[in-house]
């Protein structure tokens, strides 16, 4: 694992938003894989200014996201789909059809994951996967667990994650109790992962993450297994109280 070790936030958002923005110059047909939360939206921000520069083009770019709540609508505005398209797509000349979000609407949400998955091998597996890291080490919304699950799933979310995206809502009970998921092993199909970690509260996730050992007690720890991820954080999530 490469690990880039940052001032602050600012800086985690430019250096992966340079990787990206390169990533699309020497790939027109790039395959994004994305994530929502807090974490990435620095990095959208600067997509969209160099877009806007007339820097990038996303014309034949592919995104393909991690996961959406389950059961939400697409226009509901705590959907994911809803926030992709807020913060990154409504704003780049993406082409709705090259966007790929699993359905929170699917009548049948284990067909659904089958389609996404097979979309994703269809794919060839994304170029380049931006992870968050959850406080409690989860990726995607693959969450601590006994066992850990390969494939795209539906899964229900722990107290810990219900009460960090609490901040989201307007009260707790209103926190969907599911999503859908891609798996370890769909997230593991990407040729190349981008991990962003900022903030004290990820620091003993961050450090559970990068001993080498794996742990379902800590999901993102199975990235040890892949041979091309950068952790990019800050000196925060790093350092710990030790800043
Ligand atoms: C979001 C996702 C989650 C978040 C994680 C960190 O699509 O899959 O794993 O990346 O919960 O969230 P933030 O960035 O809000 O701290």
């Amino acid at each position: 694992m490469k690990i880039i070790v940052c001032e602050d936030y600012d800086e985690v958002s430019l250096r992966a938003s340079e990787i990206i923005s390169k990533g699309i110059k020497e790939k027109k047909d790039i395959k994004l894989g994305l994530a929502t939360g807090s974490t990435p939206q620095g990095v959208y921000q600067n997509l969209i200014k160099m877009f806007k520069r007339g820097e990038l083009d996303f014309s034949s770019v592919s995104a393909y996201n991690l996961d959406e709540y389950y059961p939400i609508r697409k226009d509901d505005n705590q959907s994911y789909a809803y926030f992709m398209k807020d913060k990154l797509f409504s704003h780049i000349n993406i082409k709705p059809e090259n966007i790929h979000i699993p359905s929170g609407e699917a009548k049948e949400p284990a067909k659904e994951c089958e389609k996404y998955d097979s979309a994703l091998e269809c794919a060839g597996g994304v170029d380049i996967q931006i992870l968050g890291l959850g406080i409690n080490g989860h990726i995607g919304f693959n969450e601590p667990a006994d066992e850990l699950i390969a494939n795209t799933h539906l899964t229900p979310l722990t107290e810990s994650t219900i009460n960090a995206n609490s901040r989201f809502f307007e009260s707790i009970d209103d926190v969907p109790k599911f999503a859908i998921t891609m798996g370890v092993g769909s997230i593991l199909s990407a040729k190349s992962i981008l991990l962003l970690v900022t903030g004290k509260n990820k620091h003993k996730a961050l450090m559970a993450t990068l001993k080498g050992t794996l742990s379902t007690s800590t999901p993102a720890s199975v990235l040890a297994l892949h041979k091309n991820v950068t952790v990019i954080c800050d000196k925060e999530a790093y350092y710990g109280d030790a800043v």
